[in-house]
């Protein structure tokens, strides 16, 4: 079997000596859509800068396609991409520049007009990149990151600031990353960008991973299945581990009654109910 794109094991960083990653551990698979989630300050951005080398670690094993990023290997920067949760690129460089620039940095990189299409930037080639909106340059960074055609991708928040449409075409553009087998790992706040990409994700919290596992599979401690209906203007939930006899009982009652339960639903608890149980309490501090 290849070796994992990316391992970490046991990582640690301090800053001044306050410990901001406490000794997390995981893999990403060749060709797997990884999600970093957690609240601000757990530790995320920390630990992809480690991993593309722009942060030294305090302790722990990490390699990235069995390079240890530290090194700043040139044949290891050569297979990753990057965007960074800020970057400040040189904002008198038109769009097209700034891509022609990066793509010369790589032995076999994209064709630049096609990147700067593919994230949704065709028109803009010639407009300085300091006169682009947020999310236009958002989009740049994420043309940045592709044009060297690498086989790891890292991207810090890179959807944050883009608009609904936006942000669908760049959850395209991760798709299709991942259909040509490329390794992506993402840092995000949106859970459904979460839930809808990856395809396993961690949850960190205060420098430790408290869950990590396929995003529908993150099973809750007491986020359960939820059971809902109207009766008499009211909206009644419930909570339950057992839909199949809860909704048995429900209906039959109703039925005896010779009554409908109306807007009846019944949900599993999703990625964003597991991520607030799991953190709630960093929330509460
Ligand atoms: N260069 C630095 N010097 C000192 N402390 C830092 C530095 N960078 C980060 N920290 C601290 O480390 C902790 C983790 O920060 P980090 O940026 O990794 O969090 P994050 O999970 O990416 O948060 P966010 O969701 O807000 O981007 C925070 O408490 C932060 O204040
Ligand atoms: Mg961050």
């Amino acid at each position: 079997m290849l070796e994992p794109a990316i391992t970490v094991h046991g990582l640690r960083k301090s800053y001044d000596g306050v410990e901001a990653v406490k000794g997390i551990s995981f893999e990403v698979a060749r060709g797997e859509v990884f999600g970093l989630l957690g609240p601000n300050g757990a530790g995320k951005t920390t630990t992809v800068e480690i991993l593309e080398g722009y942060r030294q670690r305090t302790a722990g094993e990490i390699a990235v396609l069995g390079i240890d990023p530290e090194t700043r290997d040139l044949e290891l920067r050569r297979h990753v991409g990057i965007v960074l949760q800020s970057t400040g690129f040189y904002t008198r460089a038109t769009v097209r520049e700034s891509v022609e620039h990066m793509a010369v940095a790589y032995p076999n990189p994209r064709d630049p007009a096609e990147t700067i299409e593919l994230v949704g930037l065709r028109g803009k080639e010639d407009q300085r990149v300091g006169r682009l909106s947020g999310g236009q340059q958002r989009r740049l960074d994420l043309a940045l990151a592709l044009v060297g055609d690498p086989s790891v991708i890292f991207l810090d928040e890179p959807t944050t600031g883009f608009d609904p449409a936006a942000r669908r075409t760049a959850w395209g553009v991760v798709r299709a990353l991942k259909d040509l087998g490329k390794t992506v790992l993402l840092t995000t706040h949106y859970l459904d960008e979460a839930q809808s990409l990856a395809d396993r994700v961690a949850i960190i919290k205060d420098g430790l991973i408290v869950a990590q596992g396929p995003p529908s599979e993150l099973s809750p401690g007491r986020a359960r299945y939820r059971v809902a209906y109207d009766e008499n203007g009211r909206r009644v939930e419930l909570e339950t581990d057992e839909p199949t006899e809860l909704l048995h009982r429900l209906t039959g009652e109703a039925l005896a009654r010779g009554e409908r339960l109306q807007n009846l639903s019944v949900s599993r608890p999703t990625l964003e109910d597991v991520y607030l149980e799991l953190t709630a309490e960093a929330a509460e501090q």
